[in-house]
């Protein structure tokens, strides 16, 4: 089962799918193994051809596997091919600032990205990269069943709610993605070249520590 996407005030650009039931949250255990099932066809995976020729490794997702908070990323770049976890290169040491400024620690959350396989050049992953993904980032996404995802940057956040729409356009509010709730904010590594977006993505992120209940100050 796909997540579905169904953005509370769908719009040109967002297709909106019909909602089937959510599956049912699984144990610490069958969650351990359902992601293993999955990582090892990732590890596999040839369906981009250019990707699997040129990727050191595949970078599947880390942290809890219990976790009320995904951040959804786009694509592995040279250090996460390198070391084979996601978000560990200068936009990953932002994005542990933002986490500890929520209050929170990298192991409290699971973070993953759209491709396994890290793009040359890190170029934006075509469309039938992210297609030839989708089933892996859907499964994992519902074995894990967060709360709430957080899209980073314009690549999941399209990808994640069959969006059309700029980013710029997505933010400031929640889309329903079965189980959670879903929002966007920039991309960690736009914000070291943008640094006056930070305030942006402070208040996205104030946004969602309200929704989770954790304490704004
Ligand atoms: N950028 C991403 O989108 N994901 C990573 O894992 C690293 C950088």
């Amino acid at each position: 089962m796909a997540p579905r996407s169904v953005p509370a005030a769908s719009a040109s650009g967002s297709k909106a799918a019909a909602a089937p039931p959510p599956s049912p949250r699984l144990n610490a255990t069958e969650r351990r193994v359902a992601l293993e099932v999955i990582n090892v066809e990732v590890r596999n995976c040839q369906r981009c051809g250019e990707l699997a020729a040129s990727r050191t490794q595949t970078v599947f997702g880390v942290g809890n596997l219990n976790p009320r908070l995904c951040f959804f990323g786009e694509a592995p770049g040279a250090d996460e091919d390198r070391l084979g976890m996601p978000f560990v290169g200068r936009a990953g040491q932002l994005l542990d600032k933002i986490i500890e400024a929520m209050g929170l620690k990298r192991d409290d959350v699971y973070i993953l990205n759209v491709l396994k396989c890290r793009p040359p050049n890190n170029r934006v992953p075509a469309e039938d990269e992210v297609e030839n993904c989708r089933g892996f980032f859907e499964r994992q996404l519902e074995v894990l069943q967060p709360e709430f995802i957080c899209c980073l940057g314009a690549t999941a956040a399209k990808t994640l709610l069959h969006s059309g729409f700029s980013l710029g356009k997505m933010r400031g509010r929640f889309f329903t993605v079965g189980n959670a709730q879903a929002l966007v904010t920039y991309h960690p590594a736009y914000l070291l070249r943008n640094p006056a977006a930070k305030k942006d993505t402070w208040e996205d992120i104030q946004m969602l520590m309200r929704a989770m209940g954790l304490p704004t100050k």
